[in-house]
């Protein structure tokens, strides 16, 4: 595993403007005074009203990665008296971090259309990535002592992200994320047939809940050419494997053998964003032993619809087993204002 983005990717460094860095910051601190928490039910309309008058200027910066499928954008303004102690789960990240919150609001809602889910963390759109006492050895995102391996984000799910963007609120051992890009692996073209013909399942993690394999539930293809190039969708740890004949294994296997020889490392500081295309780059994170005394690392995450990128329509009759989407930006089309072209994403979608 290399450990510099810069290796893989050009563009894969950004930063905010230092004016529109301020600029969400104060429109985060007033808004957080006007509601009492993030599900109040007038805050969608107000962040919609305040990222139309950011987007301009920040809206570029949240352009679609290049190939590497990853960016780190820094300059995200943190308050730490105001984000308090790490929360133990992310069910007591409270009111405190209510700001921080409505900063990533803002600025996903630059990016995209921001979506939660119902059967996940309380139906919060800005999730809370913290190490829970308990979890270590699970493959969500509260776990810590394992390595959380490679996984397109909710890849069960029809409508799942288009691009996700994570915000570090504080990583003081500088644990790594690791990524690895559907654009810079190499397979042969057998492998690649077999690995775009749709033939086992994704089933749900289980931060949604326990979902047994009764043999029944969709397959769906793993690697595709799609309109904007080859396009993954990857879960190993929730992808029933053994059930697949021989030749379909040994190309799943080549291609978890290419994404680890592509995969690199980014160990994000507190203020600093990353933007993953979902549709592009897996993403995990590397062991860590987490200290569970209010200074562990937390992130915290929201799902970005891009309007414009169309899903596979074979995806279109899948139930994504029941799992509801919570979209309070869904009714807002097209209010984002076009960005220019930022000048680091020559050659990017
Ligand atoms: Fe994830």
């Amino acid at each position: 595993m290399k450990n510099a983005c810069s290796e893989h990717v050009s563009d894969c460094v950004r930063t905010l403007p230092g004016a529109g860095a301020q600029a969400v910051a104060h429109a985060a601190r007033e808004l957080a005074g006007l509601v009492s928490s993030p599900f109040d039910p007038g805050l969608p309309a107000q962040v919609d009203a305040r990222a139309r008058e950011l987007a301009p200027e920040l809206g570029e910066v949240f352009a679609p990665p290049g190939a590497a499928g990853a960016a780190v954008i820094s300059g995200l303004v943190l308050d730490n008296a105001d984000l308090g102690p790490t929360p133990q789960d992310w069910s007591h990240a409270g009111v405190r971090s209510l700001s921080a919150d409505i900063a990533m609001m803002l600025l996903a809602r630059c990016a995209g259309v921001p979506f939660g889910w119902q059967g996940q963390q309380a139906g919060r759109i800005v999730n809370n990535v913290v190490p829970a006492a308990g979890h270590e050895d699970e493959q969500t995102g509260a776990s810590s002592a394992t390595l959380l391996a490679p996984h397109t984000e909710d890849a069960f799910h029809p409508r799942r992200a288009n691009m996700l963007l994570l915000g570090c609120m504080r990583n003081p051992d500088l644990v790594a994320t690791t990524l690895s890009s559907v654009r810079q692996v190499q397979l042969d073209e057998a492998h690649r047939r077999l690995l775009a013909a749709p033939t086992l399942p994704i089933l749900p993690d289980i931060s949604y809940g326990a979902v047994p394999d009764t043999g029944a539930a969709p397959t769906v293809s793993t690697l595709w050419d799609g309109p904007q190039g080859p396009t993954l969708r990857y879960d190993p740890a929730y992808t029933p494997l053994p059930r697949a004949r021989a030749e379909f294994r040994a190309a799943y296997e080549a291609l978890t053998t290419e994404l680890e020889r592509v995969s690199y490392t980014v160990a994000l500081e507190a203020g600093q964003l990353l933007l993953v295309d979902n549709d592009v780059a897996v993403h995990g994170r590397v062991p860590f032993t987490a200290r569970y005394d209010g200074t562990d690392r937390w992130l915290k995450r929201v799902n970005l619809r891009l309007p414009q990128r169309l899903r596979d329509p074979a995806e279109a009759a899948e139930d994504g087993y029941g799992q509801k989407l919570v979209e309070p930006y869904a009714a807002a089309p097209g209010r984002r204002p076009s960005p220019r072209p930022h000048p680091a994403l020559v050659g990017a979608r």
